[in-house]
């Protein structure tokens, strides 16, 4: 059975300590959390230190927003995944549209990074999603299916459980379009099958799929009641402690 996840990345929101009530809030609620859902938080790099030591012990896992693609050296103002599991990250995020769009991130790069990512003992929260575009041109599935391939089809089965698949639109991320929730499963459906392909029906049926853009409270509901749709990746709405929860109390 696979798990349920609500993750929120903060993106480059919050001075550290703004994050750190921010953080100290989400987990104090996170009590009202069924236990089925795990919660994961994803501030910035400085941030990850202070708020680690917020998240131990409660159920609010803690990622990064991406990793270096390297493990150590000359790499000036990178951050290697061995330095996020050395402050207590359990996860990363990788491949971000952001990271995609502004920071030249490519799939070749993306395996390089899941690959030490995984290394390093961290999951791996993986993004993916078309454009306004490519979806005007029809070719979201398209788009979807071929950064799954080009980046997970690296990796075995045994990998696939340490990784979540994020769907994004680009077109809904930050603009308060939202995918309609018919619109986000059959992409959600197709990438299941995609995965089924390669690594066989039980590994796709165990892979969490979260959906990302403009997901709130007023519209977690529906989207979640998708079947392939198993959590959502949150930006906007995770800079308030009590939308985050409620989103997280929509399954
Ligand atoms: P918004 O929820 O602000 O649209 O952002 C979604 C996102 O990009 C999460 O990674």
């Amino acid at each position: 059975m696979r798990k349920k996840i609500v993750a929120g990345n903060w993106k480059m929101n919050t001075s550290c300590p703004e994050g750190v009530e921010l953080a100290k809030a989400v987990v104090a609620k996170s009590t009202e959390v069924p236990a089925n859902v795990g919660l994961i938080i994803a501030p910035p790099f400085t941030h990850l230190c202070c708020v680690s030591e917020i998240t131990e012990g409660s159920k609010v896992e803690l990622s990064a927003q991406n990793c270096a693609d390297h493990t150590s050296g000359a790499f000036t103002g990178e951050v290697a995944a061995p330095m996020l599991t050395s402050v207590g990250c359990q996860w990363t995020i990788l491949g971000h549209s952001e990271r995609r769009q502004y920071y030249g991130e490519t799939d070749e790069k993306l395996v390089v990074k899941t690959k030490l990512a995984l290394e390093a003992g961290l999951g791996v929260i993986l993004c993916v999603g078309e454009n306004l575009d490519e979806r005007e041109a029809g070719k979201h599935f398209e788009v979807c299916e071929n950064q799954i391939k080009n980046v997970l089809y690296n990796f075995t089965a045994e990998d696939m459980k340490k990784i979540v698949v994020a769907y994004e639109p680009v077109w809904a991320i930050g603009t308060g379009k939202t995918a309609t929730a018919e619109q986000a499963e059959e992409i959600h459906a197709h990438i299941r099958k995609v995965l089924a392909d390669k690594f066989g029906a039980q590994v796709a049926d165990d892979t969490t799929i979260l959906y990302g853009g403009s997901c709130k409270p007023s519209n977690a509901k529906e989207l979640f009641a998708q079947p392939d749709i198993d959590g959502g990746l949150i930006g906007g709405a995770a800079l308030k402690a009590d939308d985050f929860i409620q989103i997280a109390l929509s399954f």
